[in-house]
């Protein structure tokens, strides 16, 4: 429940991570499932602890894509239901488009464009070019523009496996808890950074027409790109082989296979167990050569990101740098994007821990443009698992 684009009066969260961390990774009939289950209930405490009732809304906003299939249709189904019932207008809103606005709707107003954006989840690692639409140019009521309106251009992605994804892979492998990316980033603290050296290969450049309507130098100047031909693009299947490698090639497997069970006994009591409490209460389960390896991929992984998203900054004109996404919750990534950006006299800005991972209100705050614009989504809205942005 989001006012003004801007204000979160109410954000209630239905986890489902303890249920899938049971299957290693998301089941995609329970995730709909669950979300058949929980959308009513928790519309309900959102509106509640909100103090709001069904008759002050003034439009539904809903996640179009991208995203699992069966578990978009509950929410579209439900939001379209929502906003015929009430006569209200039904927004349309792409999920990264969400995560980008975690960010915006706490800093957004002080923040001024062009703005590279890296989106940094399991499912998604993309750059974006954010930029402000002039007051003038912008659609729509006047008044309704306290937000200011952005428009956006990828211009970098990952190529095979996202950035959690190879967080949580990594962890999977090494015999830790699911999600793996929390545990990745707690373990890591207790290891070396430096211990192993993990390098990242150039990627192939994709065909720039997806970045670059031309390939001209003269339209790239145009639209603001000075190089051209310069690869933003991200891969991290090739590390997440190189720490198998490395598990396999240092005897470690049978350390591996035994935490593997302790852990997962110690889960199964208690879903909920955190990282640092494991380590506290088994810690002979937590060798310093595994922390070590722990410690060196998370380095090798932030390094990239910061690598890739500030040299993009630099060479789209980006003033400043958003980090949005379940990866942005990580602290080493926090530290040193913060780090780096102070180093280049920039500002650096990340959501809030609870904004980082999905929630509604990040899809609320993105759906203001479109509201004020009146881009009001028809009865034809239909779930895209594939929808890009940019
Ligand atoms: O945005 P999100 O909640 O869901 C989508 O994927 O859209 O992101 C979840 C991802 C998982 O891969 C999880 O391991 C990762 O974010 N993650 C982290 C941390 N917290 C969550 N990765 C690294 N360090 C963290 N502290
Ligand atoms: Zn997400």
């Amino acid at each position: 429940m989001v006012r003004g684009g801007r204000e979160v009066l109410a954000s209630v969260v239905a986890s489902q991570m303890t249920l899938h961390a049971e299957y290693g990774g998301v089941v995609p009939e329970l995730a709909s499932r669950e979300h058949l289950k929980n959308i009513v209930p928790v519309v309900r405490e959102a509106m509640a602890r909100a103090c709001v009732g069904f008759a002050d809304l003034d439009a539904v906003a809903v996640t179009e894509g991208p995203g699992l299939a069966g578990a978009l249709l509950v929410g579209i189904t439900y939001a379209k239901a929502l906003a015929a019932g009430l006569e209200k207008p039904l927004l349309g809103v792409n999920h990264l488009e969400g995560h980008i606005h975690a960010v915006l709707m706490e800093a957004g107003a002080e923040m001024d464009g062009p703005l590279m954006a890296l989106v940094v989840s399991g499912g998604h690692t993309h750059l974006y070019l954010c930029t402000q639409v002039p007051k003038g140019e912008a659609p729509g009521a006047p008044n309704l523009w306290a937000a200011p309106m952005w428009r956006y251009r990828n211009v970098g992605r990952t190529v095979d496996d996202a950035a959690g994804e190879a967080f949580d892979k990594t962890a999977k492998l090494l015999g830790l808890g699911y999600p793996g990316g929390p545990w990745m980033d707690a373990l890591a603290k207790l290891g070396n950074p430096r211990a192993v050296e993990f390098r990242f290969q150039p990627i192939k450049r994709r065909s720039m027409e997806s970045v670059l309507p031309t390939r001209s130098a003269e339209d790239a100047v145009r639209m603001g790109h000075p190089e051209g031909d310069a690869n933003f693009d991200f891969s991290f299947s090739g590390i997440k082989t190189a720490v198998l490698r490395y598990v396999q090639t240092h005897g470690m497997k049978d350390v591996v296979e035994v935490r593997r069970a302790r852990l997962g006994a110690a889960l199964k009591e208690n879903p909920k167990l955190r990282a640092d409490e494991a380590v506290r209460e088994m810690p002979e389960v937590f060798d310093q050569q595994t922390l070590d390896l722990i410690a060196s991929f998370q380095y090798a992984v932030v390094g990239n990101l910061l690598k890739q998203t500030f040299a993009a900054a630099e060479s789209w004109g980006g003033r400043g740098v958003i980090v949005s996404g379940g990866v942005a919750a990580n602290s080493e990534l926090r530290r040193r994007f913060t780090e780096e950006a102070a180093r280049r006299g920039m500002r650096v800005e990340f959501p809030a821990l609870a904004m980082a991972t999905d929630n509604a209100a990040m899809i609320a705050a993105a759906a203001w443009g479109k509201f004020a614009a009146g881009e009001f989504a028809g009865d034809e809205m239909r779930a895209q698992p594939g929808l890009r942005l940019g």
